[in-house]
């Protein structure tokens, strides 16, 4: 098997078979059909612990960035276990709510929040709105003066530090669209503090994704704490500070570092620069969920040609985008061993696009009808998922020791059309 050590928690190797707790994956796959994204519950519950670690017995916080995944079953799990939620649309908030998340647990991020997603926020009672321009400053007095409330507020800043990271999901530098730039900040701030609906309550950045190194996040901490620093000066006062996301996992041989160590360094940054007091927020999306899932998928083809070998699967960029949007490497792997010979293959879908791989020059022993699995799926795999060449929408499960859960079931055709609508009769026709 060419699955590079150590395992993500939660899936091993039992005699050539891969598991996700105490099942095989093969018979899961019998079970539930393919494509089926598997999550093991245990693997994100210590994730969760990681975090949560380095965080108990002081007022700082948790809020998942929903949008790697936003799955109700999902969402009751990480509710359950006392995360908060990072949101950055009304479905986001609409998905919270129905998993029962106090909106006191919510924060909304995102630049381009309408009217109606404001009143239903503001409505919802959510703890902090993460502004990211002039334009949305205003609208937001406007909305929050006309429902006769308050809306607790934090400036996301631009702090212009290299991520390290695809371009793609690099947020932190001057020619994103994210953020405000560091140096209009304090004018912002100023600006906020004057509105009577408004209420300043702290500061945010967020500078990319899959970041593997801890420097980038302390170096915009740094920036982040000299504002807090002169917003201080200005007699601006803040509660809290929130870090954003970003957190990079191993998807092949990437060593990030632990959540508790990232939370640990940007706690002893802020007690270094004398705001210990401060309460530190944290948004991740990835590291929280990425490596608790494998996609499973079924060989349909094999088929060699002069310059490649093509292993054709019932799984596409329309349940895995990642691969074919950012040339993201996620290894697929046998989830049985067996005696063929090793071959190099290209792992393609069956959509009607060059695009559409989900690995490349895989080394596997592969036959028509055996089961695959791609590692590290949990993040940013269903909830960017489509219905591209009308196919329906993958299965989720979970997974708690030898028991199974169904937590999304497979769309079906009408699903497909559903919201669709045949013309009207008109006259020429
Ligand atoms: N907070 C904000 C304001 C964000 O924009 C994001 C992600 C997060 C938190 C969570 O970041 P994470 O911890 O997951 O890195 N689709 C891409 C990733 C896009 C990330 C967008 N923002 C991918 O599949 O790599």
């Amino acid at each position: 098997m060419t699955f590079a050590s150590p395992f993500p928690v939660g899936f091993s190797n039992r005699n050539g078979k891969l598991y996700c707790e105490d099942i095989p994956l093969d018979d899961l796959a019998r079970r539930y059909g393919t494509p089926l994204y598997v999550y093991s519950r245990s693997a994100i519950e210590e994730t969760i612990a990681d975090y949560q670690q380095e965080l108990k017995g002081t007022d700082h916080r948790v809020f998942f960035a929903m949008k790697a995944n936003s799955n109700l079953g999902i969402l009751d799990l990480m509710n359950r276990k006392g995360c908060g939620f990072d949101i950055v649309s009304g479905g986001e908030l609409a998905r919270a709510l129905a998993v029962g998340a106090d909106p006191k647990k919510i924060v909304y991020s995102g630049v381009g929040k309408t009217v109606r997603e404001m009143r239903e926020a503001l409505q919802a009672g959510i703890l902090c709105f993460n502004l990211e321009s002039i334009p949305e400053l205003d609208r937001l007095q406007e909305v929050a003066a006309d429902m006769g409330v308050v809306a607790n507020v934090s400036v996301r800043i631009n702090p212009n530090v290299d991520a390290k990271t695809h371009p793609y999901i690099s947020t932190g530098l001057k020619n994103n669209k994210f953020g405000v730039a560091y140096e209009s900040s304090v004018e912002l701030y100023k600006k906020a503090a004057s509105l009577p609906n408004i209420r300043v309550t702290g500061i945010d950045c967020h500078i990319g994704s899959q970041i593997t190194e801890l420097s980038p996040f302390l170096d915009a901490g740094h920036k982040v704490l000299d504002l807090v620093d002169a917003l201080k000066a200005e007699g601006i006062e803040i509660d809290h500070i929130d870090f954003g996301g970003g957190l990079g996992v191993r998807y092949i041989d990437e060593t990030p570092p632990a959540a508790s160590e990232l939370v640990k360094a940007l706690t002893t940054l802020c007690e270094e620069r004398g705001y210990g007091h401060l309460t530190l927020y944290f948004e991740p999306g990835r590291s929280l969920i990425a490596r608790s899932a494998v996609l499973l998928m079924t060989v349909q083809y094999l088929k060699p040609t002069e310059s490649k070998n093509f292993c054709i699967v019932d799984t596409g960029m329309n349940d895995m985008m990642r691969p074919a949007l950012y040339e993201a490497e996620m290894p697929i792997v046998e989830t049985v061993e067996n005696d063929e010979p090793a071959k190099r293959w290209d792992i393609v879908g069956p959509i009607c696009e060059s695009g559409d791989w989900l690995d490349k020059n895989r080394r596997l022993k592969v036959r028509a009808g055996d089961v695959l699995a791609m590692f590290s799926a949990g993040a940013y795999g269903m909830s960017m998922a489509s219905n591209y060449n009308s196919r329906p929408n993958a299965m989720e499960i979970m997974v708690s020791g030898e028991e199974v859960q169904v937590i999304r079931e497979r769309g079906t055709y009408a699903d497909l059309m559903r919201n669709e609508r045949l013309l009207k009769q008109v006259k020429r026709d």
